[in-house]
C-alpha cells in the first residue's frame, strides 16, 4: 500500500494501538507527504516545472517578506480582500477566509524556512484558532485545516495536530447520519433545512487526517460516507455540479438542487467545479476508492473540454455565464484547479502528462503580468467571490493566493 495501511484498516475500526502510533505518524503523515512528491512526466517537463516554480516562488517569497512588515498585525482583520480604492479588507476570524493567511504564509515557511514568514504565521494561526471550536459553520478545513495543517506537516509539532483534532471533532458534529453528509449553512433557513454544499468536499482531508492521527475511524467514516453522498446527488449527467443540494434531515431525501453563488440553479459555477475537483481526487487519496477517482477525471474532463474554457485556461467564474467573453475571470477557481491537477495526476498516472500541462498550462498565465496583483500582500488579480451577491467582483482574493502557492509548490515537485 502506498500510505503503508489500507483503506479498510482506517475504515468500521477504532484503532488504539499507541505504540504503533509513532510508527504511523511516520507513515501515514510524513510518507504520503513525501509520496506526493512523485509524478511521472518527462524528465524535460520536470526540469522546466522546477525552474520556472522555483523562480517564481522565490519571487513571491520576497513579496512576502516585504509584505508582512507593510500589513499591520490587527487580530481582528485577516487579510481577504482589496476594496475598489484598493484598500485592505480584512475579516475576522469567524469568516471562512480566516486560515488562508496564515495558511499561505506557513507554506511559503515550509518552503523556504525563511524565519521571518514562521513568525508571521504563527501570529496569525494565533487569532484563528479559536475557530477550531465553531460547530456553527462547516468551513473548518478552510479555517482550522489550511494554517493547523500547514504547520503540523512542516514543523511536526504535536499541538498543531491536536488544533486540527479538535476541529474535526467540532465539524463531525454537524453529520447527520440520516442524510449521509455533514451540514454546510445554518443560514438562508428559509432556502434550505439541510444545505450541503460542493464546497464542503475541501473539508474532507482534515477529517482523513484525524483518523490517521487519533486512530479514530469515525472520521473517516464520515468523509468517505459525505463523499459518496455527494457523488450520488451533486452531478449532472454531463459531470457539471450543483453548487447547494438541499436534504430532508429527517428522511435524507434530496429536496432541492440550487446554486448560490453561480449564475444560475442549472448552471456550473466555477469555482464549485475547481473544489469539487480537488475534493475528489484527494479524497481518493485516502480512500483508494475508483468511484472517487472516476469522478474527480469526469470534473477534469467536463472543465477542459468546455466550449467556454478561454485559451490561456482562466475560467469565467461560471462556465455558463450569459455574456461571454464579457464575464470576469475567477482566477481562485484557476488556482484550485491547478492544485487538484497535480493531486489527480499522481492517482491517475496513466493521464499524468495531460493534467500536469493544464496545472503548467495555468501556472504559466497565473505567473503572468496579467494576473499579477502588485498590491500587499496579494499575489494574484481577476477572482471572484459572489456576482449574486455583489461583493468580490474581479478582485484579489486571498484564498486564490493559497491555492496558487500550494499549486507552485506541488509543480516545483513534478518528478520525471
Ligand atoms: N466556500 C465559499 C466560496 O467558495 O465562495
Amino acid at each position: 500500500m502506498k500510505y503503508g495501511i489500507s483503506p479498510s484498516t482506517l475504515k468500521n475500526k477504532t484503532l488504539v494501538n499507541p505504540i504503533a502510533m509513532k510508527h504511523y505518524f511516520y507513515i501515514l503523515i510524513i510518507a504520503p507527504f513525501l509520496g506526493c512528491q512523485k509524478f511521472s512526466s518527462s524528465n524535460d517537463v520536470s526540469m522546466r516545472n522546477e525552474v520556472s516554480s522555483k523562480v517564481q516562488l522565490d519571487k513571491l517569497i520576497t513579496r512576502a517578506e516585504k509584505d508582512i512588515a507593510i500589513i499591520p498585525f490587527d487580530s481582528t482583520t485577516i487579510p481577504r480582500t482589496l476594496d475598489a480604492n484598493g484598500q485592505l479588507i480584512g475579516k475576522p476570524s469567524k469568516s471562512w477566509t480566516s486560515g488562508f493567511y496564515p495558511g499561505l504564509l506557513w507554506q511559503l515557511y515550509g518552503y523556504s524556512k525563511n524565519e521571518k514568514l514562521k513568525q508571521s504565521a504563527i501570529q496569525w494561526s494565533a487569532v484563528v484558532e479559536k475557530e477550531k471550536m465553531d460547530g456553527g459553520t462547516h468551513d473548518l478545513g478552510f479555517k482550522i485545516y489550511c494554517p493547523f495543517g500547514n504547520a503540523y506537516k512542516i514543523t511536526q509539532n504535536d499541538k498543531y495536530k491536536d488544533v486540527c483534532l479538535t476541529a474535526a471533532k467540532t465539524l463531525s458534529t454537524r453529520y447527520n447520519p440520516t442524510v449521509g453528509a455533514i451540514r454546510s449553512w445554518d443560514h438562508h433557513k428559509h432556502l434550505w433545512d439541510y444545505p450541503v454544499i460542493i464546497d464542503n468536499m475541501m473539508n474532507l482531508e482534515m477529517l482523513f487526517e484525524a483518523t490517521i492521527v487519533s486512530r479514530d475511524s469515525s472520521f473517516y467514516n464520515i468523509a468517505e460516507q459525505h463523499a459518496q453522498t455527494t457523488l450520488e446527488n451533486h452531478f449532472r449527467a454531463d459531470n457539471s455540479s450543483y453548487h447547494v443540494v438541499s436534504y430532508n434531515p429527517e428522511t435524507g431525501e434530496v429536496e432541492k438542487k440550487n446554486t448560490h453563488q453561480g449564475h444560475s440553479h442549472e448552471s456550473a459555477w466555477s469555482r464549485g467545479q475547481a473544489w469539487g475537483l480537488y475534493g475528489f481526487a484527494t479524497t481518493y487519496r485516502y480512500t483508494k476508492n475508483s468511484k472517487f477517482l472516476d469522478q474527480a477525471v469526469k470534473i477534469a474532463n467536463y472543465i477542459f473540454s468546455h466550449p467556454n474554457l478561454p485559451k490561456d485556461l482562466i475560467p469565467y467564474w461560471d462556465y455558463n455565464a450569459p455574456n461571454i467573453p464579457d464575464e470576469p475571470r475567477d482566477v481562485s477557481a484557476a488556482a484550485v484547479t491547478a492544485s487538484g491537477l497535480y493531486e489527480l495526476s499522481i492517482h491517475d498516472s496513466k493521464n499524468a502528462k495531460k493534467y500536469i500541462n493544464w496545472a503548467n498550462t495555468i501556472l504559466e498565465n497565473l505567473n503572468s503580468e496579467k494576473y499579477q496583483c502588485e498590491s500587499a500582500p496579494f499575489f494574484l488579480k481577476h477572482s471572484v467571490g459572489s456576482i449574486p451577491g455583489e461583493f468580490e467582483v474581479d478582485a484579489p482574493i486571498i484564498y486564490a493566493d493559497y491555492y496558487y502557492v500550494e499549486a507552485l509548490i506541488r509543480q516545483s515537485k513534478v518528478q520525471g
